[in-house]
């Protein structure tokens, strides 16, 4: 939600803080905007839009090379996405410029208390306030980063804030509460970027930064301070994926790389976890066993995506280790008063780390007294730095808006823990586990497979582009499988597309189906629980009778649904707590394609952002 850019060093400012705006872009991009210092003042340009309208502005009217400069690509909260409520903000002077991400509670106040004291503010968002307070405070210290502590002390929200002054050529000063922002160091060089991704093509040092923190960069070193001025809370970490990781490498979009990559994604969110004799080794789980033990009760917190991964995860915790699992949406959480205590275990799931709904549930289980686990895909994010412990997904960056490895790799972590939870309570017998981790290493070669046989989807897709509504049925874990279908078609294809359980359709959705309507079905195994798969061939023939057009995902070897699918898509055999991994697959290809065929923003899809860092 609103990436941020800052630069100061021997390189135009303006190219660095483009080319990082460029790879923050899928953050927000409802308009840009940059200001860079030069010639003893500020010059700026900010346009609606996306930031190719930037890059056309900058075109027609250059601004001067200086080495220091900010700036922000933007998913609109306060005011509408049009050029003046675009970032970066000025002061009346025009001496300060400051980005922002996040919102600013107070700024209501703020802004009467400003327009009182003569400050005219121009434009309708919570943002601009800041560079008016900025101006004030720096006119009495003549210090930015004092100027920048003062400020903050007096806002109320979440917010990540970068600031320039024109009295300050050489310094870009950042802040941030409940919104992310890393620190990059190069030689002579230092950046600030809502996410590594911004600075990774010219250094891979980097400092995570905690909460209420004041950062100030120069050429020659970057300080960090608390917003009262005590001392920093900061840590320095090297980014372990390289540039290319940030780059479509010859795909025409980030989402069709990241369905490509999902193999690997799997296989690396293994690594390391698995001992030679078949155990699972999860140091990193800081958590003692002998609290694991105690506890009573698992909830899952979560949003989107993450929460179909959550509501899988549930499946094999219970079945597992038979320890009671919730699985809650985080933005519902924590108002409805839930009941936790020092024996529960709280995972909460998310990609970025960054996402507030997640992170105020994660606070809230907290101060219960409940333990955290986190399972999170960017390393130094606020979710795992609040949390107890974390399990990394080694996913790699996720660019495209609609997740896709980050989904796998998260179910792969959950079944981890769910599995590591039944090692230590000892629920599960140790030649149980090694079969599971078998069929787990065997994953990523499923996932190469389905990803070879996808060009039916894909034709399929295309030749349903003129479709207004598609449906997704699924039972047991096929069920938020068609949950995370739907998601993917409507967030990419802009279509009335919603998953049920099969078997819940007859109590009221079943009126929806009419000739032709396409219907998804997740089979599960015919093997084992096979009880599951006769009452879903059952759902297919009912929903078949009344005229649907159905699309069958169902494991090779399943003939029983043969007569029923007028589209059939095979996915490998895998044991049925284990199939989302393979049978999402399809899902995701087919969203994609139908997006494309539509002609819609395959990697920003209308009115969404990445990283939503408001509640
Ligand atoms: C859907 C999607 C979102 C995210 C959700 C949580 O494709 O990407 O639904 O899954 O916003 O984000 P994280 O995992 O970053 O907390």
């Amino acid at each position: 939600m609103c990436g941020i850019v800052g630069y100061v060093g021997s390189q135009s400012a303006l190219d660095v803080v483009m080319a990082g705006l460029k790879r923050l872009e899928y953050r927000g991009y409802d308009s840009a905007g940059v200001a860079v210092l030069a010639d003893g003042g500020l010059a700026g340009a900010k346009k609606a839009g996306k930031l190719v309208n930037l890059e056309k502005a900058l075109v027609e009217r250059p601004l001067l090379a200086g080495g220091t400069g900010i700036g922000h690509t933007r998913w609109a909260t306060h005011g509408g996405p049009t050029d003046g409520n675009a970032h970066p903000h000025l002061d009346n002077a025009g001496r300060v410029a400051v980005v922002h991400n996040g919102i600013i509670e107070n700024f209501a106040c703020l802004r009467a208390e400003l327009a009182e004291r003569g400050h005219e503010l121009v434009s309708e968002t919570d943002t601009e306030v800041v560079a008016h307070l900025l101006a004030e405070e720096f006119s009495a210290c003549a210090d930015l980063a004092e100027a920048m502590r003062l400020v903050c002390r007096r806002l109320e929200g979440a917010f990540t804030l970068v600031a320039v002054h024109a009295d300050e050529p050489d310094v870009v000063v950042g802040a941030r509460r409940n919104s992310p922002l890393v620190v990059g160091v190069g030689e002579g060089e230092a950046f600030l970027a809502s996410d590594v991704a911004a600075f990774i093509a010219h250094t891979r040092s980097a400092i995570e930064l905690g909460q209420d923190q004041v950062v100030e960069l120069r050429r020659d070193g970057v300080t960090v301070t608390g917003f009262d001025g005590g001392p920093g809370d900061a840590r320095s970490y090297h980014v372990d994926w390289d540039v290319s990781a940030a780059e479509k490498g010859g795909y025409d979009y980030f989402m069709l790389k990241e369905i490509a990559e999902q193999p690997k994604a799997v296989a690396d969110t293994l690594l390391g976890r698995i001992d030679p004799a078949g155990s699972l080794t999860l140091d990193e789980v800081r958590i003692p066993a002998a609290a694991l033990r105690e506890v009573e009760k698992v909830v899952v917190v979560a949003c989107g995506t993450a929460f179909h991964a959550g509501l899988i995860a549930k499946y094999a915790i219970e079945h597992w280790t038979r320890v009671p699992c919730e699985v809650e949406l985080a933005s519902e959480f924590r108002y409805r008063d839930p009941i936790l205590d020092a024996r529960t275990l709280v995972i909460a799931i998310s990609q970025s780390g960054e996402t507030m709904d997640t992170l105020m549930a994660l606070r809230h289980a907290r101060e219960q007294g409940a333990k955290v686990l986190a399972v999170c895909n960017t390393n130094g994010s606020t979710i795992p730095r609040e949390s107890d412990a974390v399990l990394y997904t080694h996913a790699g960056p996720e660019v495209a808006v609609a997740s896709t490895k980050a989904f796998l790799t998260q179910l792969v972590a959950c079944y981890l823990v769910a599995l590591y939870l039944g090692q230590v309570r000892g629920t599960k017998w140790g030649d149980e586990i090694r079969a599971v981790v078998r069929d787990l290493a065997d994953i990523s070669g499923a996932v190469e497979r389905v990803l070879e046989t996808m060009e039916p989807v894909r034709e399929l897709a295309r030749s349903l582009a003129d479709k207004n509504t598609v449906l997704f049925l699924g039972r047991h874990v096929g069920y938020p499988v068609a949950l995370e279908g739907a998601l993917k078609l409507k967030e990419l294809a802009y279509m009335h597309a919603e998953g049920f359980a099969a078997g819940e359709l007859k109590h009221g959705p079943i009126a929806l189906i009419e000739q032709d309507v396409p219907v998804v079905v997740v089979v599960p195994s015919p093997r084992g629980r096979s009880v599951l798969h006769d009452k879903i061939v059952s759902n297919i023939q009912e929903i078949r009778a009344r005229g649907a057009r159905t699309i069958v995902i169902a494991e090779e070897g399943d003939e029983a649904v043969v007569p029923y699918a007028d589209h059939l898509i095979r996915v490998p055999a895998t044991p049925t707590l284990l199939q989302p991994l393979v049978a999402t697959v399809p899902l995701q290809v087919f969203a994609c394609e139908l997006a494309t065929a539509r002609g819609n923003e395959v990697d920003q899809p209308r009115n969404l952002a990445k990283s939503v860092t408001v509640e």
